[in-house]
Formats: structure tokens, sequence, C-alpha cells
């Protein structure tokens, strides 16, 4: 399973990428506002210079056309933009078109099977399921995810399923035991995968142990 960051902050990307397990990054206008970025292009051009991985980066018109020549520019930026298009009937066409010019379109806001369906269809290279908003509506997002990857092993459908809106790693627990492709995961969630009580437990009993016999221990110079 690969793992995307889901974030605009150059920081945790850079210290993602130290891990050695940045595949990519998933970008939205509410990540970018909450880092207060004026200028869009020139941070999709610095995070698609941290990863070699897919970058998405998503559009702000509504319409195929205004979509379509959006998506164009943002895959100027670097090679390895992904545009990120909602799932409408709008974004479909658009991604119809820009799958056709070679463009990878990663198609957000999929709440529903069909709609991964359709995205598969249209020529999507990346599909995004957004689990943490289903459950936040008392609905179980894996279950959309297990569907989705279902009917893509049943039609041997290239697109990939990023598991999207992750909140905690039970998420990331189940799209590993699904065999989702890909996760974007939160820098919060990264570093609860990370820790266990007890690994912090057990390293300072281990540290203690080690420090009473070198209490112990004859001081080199004492003789
Ligand atoms: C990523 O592609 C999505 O835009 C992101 O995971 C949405 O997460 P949220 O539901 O926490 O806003």
């Amino acid at each position: 399973m690969k793992f995307f960051l889901d974030t605009a902050n150059i920081e945790e990307i850079k210290r993602c990428a130290s891990f050695g397990f940045l595949d990519g990054v998933t970008t939205n206008p509410s990540l970018m506002a909450r880092e207060n970025i004026s200028d869009q292009a020139a941070r999709i051009e610095e995070i698609c210079s941290l990863t070699e991985g897919p970058v998405s980066a998503e559009v702000i018109a509504a319409d195929t056309e205004g979509m379509v020549e959006e998506a164009r520019a943002l895959a100027d930026i670097a090679p390895n933009v992904a545009v990120k298009i909602p799932l409408t009937m709008p974004g479909l066409s658009a991604t119809r078109s820009l799958a056709d010019q070679g463009l990878a379109v990663n198609l957000t806001l999929v709440f529903s099977p069909l709609q991964a369906l359709l995205a598969a269809k249209a020529g999507a290279a990346f599909v995004s399921p957004f689990v943490g908003r289903l459950d936040d509506v008392g609905m179980d997002g894996m279950d959309l995810v297990e569907d989705i990857v279902s009917i893509f092993s049943n039609y041997a459908f290239e697109t990939e399923v990023i598991v999207a809106s992750i909140r905690s790693p039970q998420h990331v627990l189940r799209a590993a035991l699904i065999g989702a492709d890909i996760c974007t995961v939160p820098f919060k969630v990264i570093e609860q995968l990370a820790s266990h009580p007890l690994t912090d437990k057990g390293l300072a009993a281990f540290l203690a142990d080690h420090e009473k016999v070198a209490a112990k221990r004859p001081h080199p110079n004492s003789h």
C-alpha cells in the first residue's frame, strides 16, 4: 500500500520524506487555505520537488471547460502533478478529455461505489473515497472502500483507490486489510501510526536498566 501525505505543509512533507515512505501528496483548497497560501502554483511546484510521486492539485472551476483549462495549467507546473477534479457530471466530462490528453486525474469527493465506477469508466488515474466524512454522518466509510476495491477487481480497472478523509489509524489498518492501493494520511495520523504506549514504556525500562548498571561500573579514571 502506498502512503500519500494529505497536506500542503512543507515541514510535514519534508519530515515524512525523511522516514522514507512518502509516495505522493494530496492537497485541496481547504488544506491550501489552512497554510495561508496565496501563490498556489508556487506551493505545488515546491511540493513536487520534494517527492517523485503524484501531487494532487485541485481545480476550482465547476464547469467542464473551466476545469479542463485549470487542470492543464496545473499539469504544466510539474510532470508529477495529478489534477484533482470533483466527481460531478461536468467533472466526468473534464476527466475524459484530460485522460485522453494523457493527464493523470484524481476524481475526488467520492461517496458511493457507483460514482467510483463512473470515475474508472471516465479514465481517472485515481479515485478518492472520503471515508471520514461518511463516518461523520453515521455511515461506515470503509464499507465504501471495500465495495470500490471489489468492483475494480471484478473488471480489472487500472484506476487506483486513494482512501481519503482519514481520521485514525483504524482507517489505515482497514485500508491495508482490504487491499486499497493508497492511503492519503494527515501527518497527525502518521504520528499515531508510529507510536505505541508499550513501545514508550519498554524503551523507558531498557534505559533505566542500562543506567542502573552504568552507575555501578567503576569510572575509567578511578584507579
Ligand atoms: C484528500 O484528497 C482529501 O481532500 C482529504 O483527505 C479530505 O479530508 P477531510 O475530510 O478531513 O477534509
